[in-house]
């Protein structure tokens, strides 16, 4: 805490009585011997008394087990430590995390846990969003809490966003095209989608062909791993901004040469995505093998002994989701705690036990 009030004490004393200082706060640390929220509050009731005019209070450090920022962190859940904050100050503070649309915000702010709210990632992914905000438009599109931002950060690497192409040039203006062109888009997946509507909006005339009934593609895969459910607005974001753009839309539509060809397009782009590796490396005549991507479409998983081939981010987020079947489900161990239905140990072994043994190779 010395270190702490003795910087604050310089900082001051360098930029004067007017000037606001704010202070960024790690709410608890959630490490063994680690600050506490209890311990924030003394840090911060002494941070105010030395001038610091507002608390920006995140979750915790980067050392601990617990996720901070991934996906699996419910929306907003760190806010409560910004509350802890609010009431022993009397400045203003800000709660941050996973704060990632402005219905979220506004949640925060009428629960009176904070006075504002911080939204990092957020504006990598939209950087209009406190704009699209404050007057209601749409679409918004939201961060999918994926990391990749963060990766490259650690990497060393310049800030990307999966979501946003021009992620780290934001001053970039698209141009309108000089020569208009009619335009084939085939596959609906983010990809498809994204070059449909920049090209729509640049001016040309696109249409986009999907096979499925719904747009999507492999993005709804990887939208049903634990922790991913915040993938699926992207598509509510396309659908309104397709609408926006004027792309025409045809589902249920697959691409064959004959009507890609009759179809008298400028140019075609081939979004279809990507298909599994079929190849089983092994030999495998008494066992049931399916791709991870049945397995996330839903189909029935037998027996209860899982070897799971591939240790990628499929492999592991697919063994993810087969670890969560048959365990107890998130509402269902909320009920049994306000209840009291069980011990807290009982419900948190209920909650990891699910119904395979699953074993990763890579
Ligand atoms: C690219 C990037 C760089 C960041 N750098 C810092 C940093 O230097 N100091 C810090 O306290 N937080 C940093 N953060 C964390 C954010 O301030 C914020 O607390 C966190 O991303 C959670 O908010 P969000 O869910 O709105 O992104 C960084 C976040 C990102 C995405
Ligand atoms: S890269 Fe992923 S986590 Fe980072 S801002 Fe974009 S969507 Fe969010």
């Amino acid at each position: 805490m010395r270190f702490g009030l003795e910087v604050i004490a310089e900082v001051r004393r360098q930029v004067g009585p007017d000037y606001p200082i704010s202070v960024r706060l790690g709410g608890q640390d959630y490490i063994e011997g680690g600050a506490t929220w209890q311990d924030v509050q003394v840090f911060a009731k002494e941070l105010e008394k030395a001038s610091v005019n507002l608390f920006n209070v995140t979750g915790g450090w980067h050392e601990t087990a617990i996720p901070q920022l991934n996906g699996d962190v419910p929306a907003s859940a760190y806010s409560y430590l910004a509350g802890k904050i609010k009431s022993q100050v009397a400045v203003p503070v800000v709660a941050s995390n996973r704060i990632a649309s402005p219905r979220i915000a506004e949640q925060v702010l009428l629960a009176g846990k904070a006075d504002m709210v911080s939204v990092a990632r957020g504006l990598l992914a939209d950087p209009e969003w406190p704009e699209k905000a404050r007057k209601g438009h749409k679409p918004l599109r939201k961060c999918i809490a994926c990391m990749l931002c963060l990766d490259q950060i650690f990497k060393r690497q310049p800030v990307i966003c999966a979501v946003n192409p021009l992620c780290g040039d934001d001053n970039q203006v698209i141009p309108a095209a000089e020569i208009k062109r009619k335009i084939l888009v085939v596959g609906a997946g983010p990809a498809g989608l994204e070059a449909a509507c920049t090209l729509a909006e640049r001016g040309h005339q696109v249409t986009v062909w999907e096979k499925q009934e719904a747009i999507g593609g492999q993005w709804r895969l990887a939208a049903v791993p634990p922790g991913k459910a915040d993938f699926l607005p992207l598509l509510s974001y396309y659908e309104e901004r397709m609408a926006q753009a004027g792309v025409e839309l045809i589902l249920g539509k697959p691409a064959t040469p004959e009507e890609t060809l009759a179809r008298g397009a400028d140019a075609v782009i081939i979004a279809s995505g990507a298909q599994p590796v079929s190849e089983v490396p092994f030999p495998c005549e008494t066992v049931r093998v399916l791709q991870a991507w049945e397995v996330l479409a839903g189909a029935p998983v037998e027996g209860s002994n899982i070897l799971v081939v591939g240790g990628g981010s499929v492999g592991c987020e697919t063994a993810l989701y087969l670890a969560e079947q048959g365990a107890l489900d998130a509402d269902t161990a909320k009920f049994m705690l306000i209840h009291e239905a069980e011990p807290p140990d009982e419900i948190r072994k209920l909650l990891l036990t699910g119904s395979y043994k699953i074993t990763i190779v890579e």
